[in-house]
């Protein structure tokens, strides 16, 4: 769900609501409209009018239109809502869910916005939360600029920041939304019913109401399509277009900072299914299962808390997992690792695991990263990631995770994409700890540490110096 804390949960979504009082349909035959909820659902015969109803009023749009930071609020993201009609209105969406749209639905990369990354470092087609955190992952700074470039008033970005409803899928229930000019997803009925009351209420569609009714009665029984001419200003619940509403932002804690930051990626149980990232690959990890890559503890062992604050706060590169340490202070990071841990027994004997020990990173030499080449293959290294690295190797081409999910082995000869860092000891971690749930066996029974450490260095070996950049676009 998209609507997870309702913050200031009293003040009424219309101001307009005594104009609903007398209103009477099919859908309210007792009682007035309400004025501070939308309950249409899904299950209602008046669903698909409905839908087919937003979509021609122009009421399912947004744009993306900048970065709030209230003082003592963790960030959001001002999504505008039914820009330029009666209904216009200003929502926050917590950066959490805010990435959720623009990196797993969007699929938003700094090569969509060349007019602001050729002048910043260049492109390296990577996704945009990946790209802005690596101008600078410990403050909103890059996000600041970002917004306030691509939606200046003369920015050629600006049309790529909409979205709206294109057009009603054949089940009625769901409907396409086209991101920009050239991306479409399916938004299931549920999601489309939680985007919409963000900022509708009944009353604020009374009008839909009163004109279904109207074409249940009209005596020729043909469904009459509902007109887009229908004057607005017939429109009764009208909404203040200044009203902005501030989701899930405060000083959070735990569940809280759960709720509004991750669950729309990670599902609200936890359990990797969150409405935003239905279809992505990597799936966002299920925590139900507690089984976790990015650890400096055994292989089968369930990390430590250091080891989720780091992917918590650093992010996974290349997977659409955000870094948050530019959102969330020290205090939540640690609130919203204490909770993730409720989701799996794993973690109930309350004993943390100890890390396994890891000597002091030695100094590389020629010979070191010569011994690594042929450990590399000894290994079987190759069998996966390729002999080149490129991990393309045989047995590489079709893994799956525990969870039966397709999973491609690491490029190894670009270390900017290792979701657990490219530190020589975040590697070491890697191949000696192994990365549960997915095919990468744990070495470190079979190697020396010696042998462990040659072999990081050859892994280190087979990228370039300097990040690449995307060569079309480069300046
Ligand atoms: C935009 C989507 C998205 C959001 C928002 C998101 N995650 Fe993730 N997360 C992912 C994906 C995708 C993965 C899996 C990446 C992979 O396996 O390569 C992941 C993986 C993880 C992991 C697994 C690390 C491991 O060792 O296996 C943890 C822990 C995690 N996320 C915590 C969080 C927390 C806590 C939040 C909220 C503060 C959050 N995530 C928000 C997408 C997201
Ligand atoms: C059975 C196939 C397989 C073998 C054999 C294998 N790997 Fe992997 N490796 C993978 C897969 C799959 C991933 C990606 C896992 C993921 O995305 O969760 C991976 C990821 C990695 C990563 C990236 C870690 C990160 O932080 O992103 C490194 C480094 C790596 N492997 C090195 C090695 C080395 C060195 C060997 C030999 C000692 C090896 N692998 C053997 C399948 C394999």
């Amino acid at each position: 769900m998209l609507v997870l804390l309702w913050h200031c949960s009293t003040p009424s979504l219309s101001p307009a609501a005594e104009t609903c009082s007398t209103i009477r349909t099919s859908y309210n035959p007792t009682a007035a409209l309400r004025s501070d909820a939308f309950t249409l659902t899904p299950g209602d015969p008046r669903w698909s009018a409905f839908l087919v109803w937003a979509k021609a009023k122009k009421l399912y749009t947004f744009q993306i239109i900048g970065l709030s930071q209230k003082k003592g609020d963790s960030p959001g993201v001002i999504f505008r809502w039914a820009t330029d009609t009666v209904w216009q209105k200003d929502v926050i969406l917590p950066f959490g869910q805010a990435l959720g749209h623009m990196v797993a639905e969007r699929r938003w990369r700094d090569a969509d916005f060349p007019e602001f990354f050729s002048s910043r470092g260049g492109i390296f087609d990577v996704d945009l939360a990946e790209r802005l955190a690596t101008m600078d992952a410990q403050t909103l700074r890059p996000w600041q600029e970002f917004f306030h470039s691509v939606t200046a008033p003369k920015s050629p970005a600006r049309p790529r920041l909409n979205a709206r409803l294109l057009s009603v899928a054949p089940d009625r229930q769901s409907a396409s939304i086209a991101f920009g000019q050239n991306r479409i997803a399916l938004y299931l009925a549920d999601r489309l019913r939680s985007d919409l009351s963000l900022f509708l209420t009944d009353c604020a569609v009374a009008e839909f109401f009163e004109e279904y009714d109207k074409s249940k009665q009209s005596t020729s029984g043909e469904r009459t399509e509902m007109t887009a001419e229908a004057s607005a200003a017939e429109h009764r619940g009208n909404v203040s277009s200044s009203q902005t509403k501030i989701l899930g932002t405060f000083p959070l804690r735990g569940k809280a900072i759960y709720a509004s930051q991750c669950s729309g990626c990670h599902g609200e149980a936890g359990d990797g299914r969150g409405m935003l990232t239905l279809s992505w690959l990597p799936r966002p990890r299920n925590f139900v299962r507690g089984s976790f890559r990015y650890r400096s503890t055994p292989s089968g062992s369930p990390p430590t808390d250091a080891d989720l604050f780091r992917t918590v706060s650093k992010g996974l590169a290349g997977s659409g997992m955000p870094a948050f340490e530019a959102i969330l202070s020290e205090q939540e990071r640690w609130d919203v690792v204490a909770y993730i841990k409720q989701f799996s027994p794993r973690f109930a004997s309350g004993s943390e695991p100890s890390p396994t020990p890891v000597s002091a990173t030695p100094q590389v030499t020629e010979q070191r990263i010569a011994r690594g080449a042929s450990i590399y293959v000894d290994s079987g290294c190759p069998s996966c990631h390729g002999a080149e690295g490129r991990g393309n190797g045989r047995s590489g081409q079709d893994l799956k995770t525990a969870e039966g999910d397709p999973i491609i082995p690491r490029d190894l000869t670009h270390k900017w994409s290792f979701r657990g860092g490219h530190t020589p000891s975040a590697i070491y971690r890697r191949i000696a700890n192994g990365m549960d749930g997915s095919s990468m066996a744990a070495y470190e029974e079979v190697l020396e540490p010696n042998d462990l450490w040659d072999l990081v260095f050859y892994v280190l070996s087979l990228s370039p110096e300097q990040r690449p950049r995307e060569k079309s676009v480069m300046q």
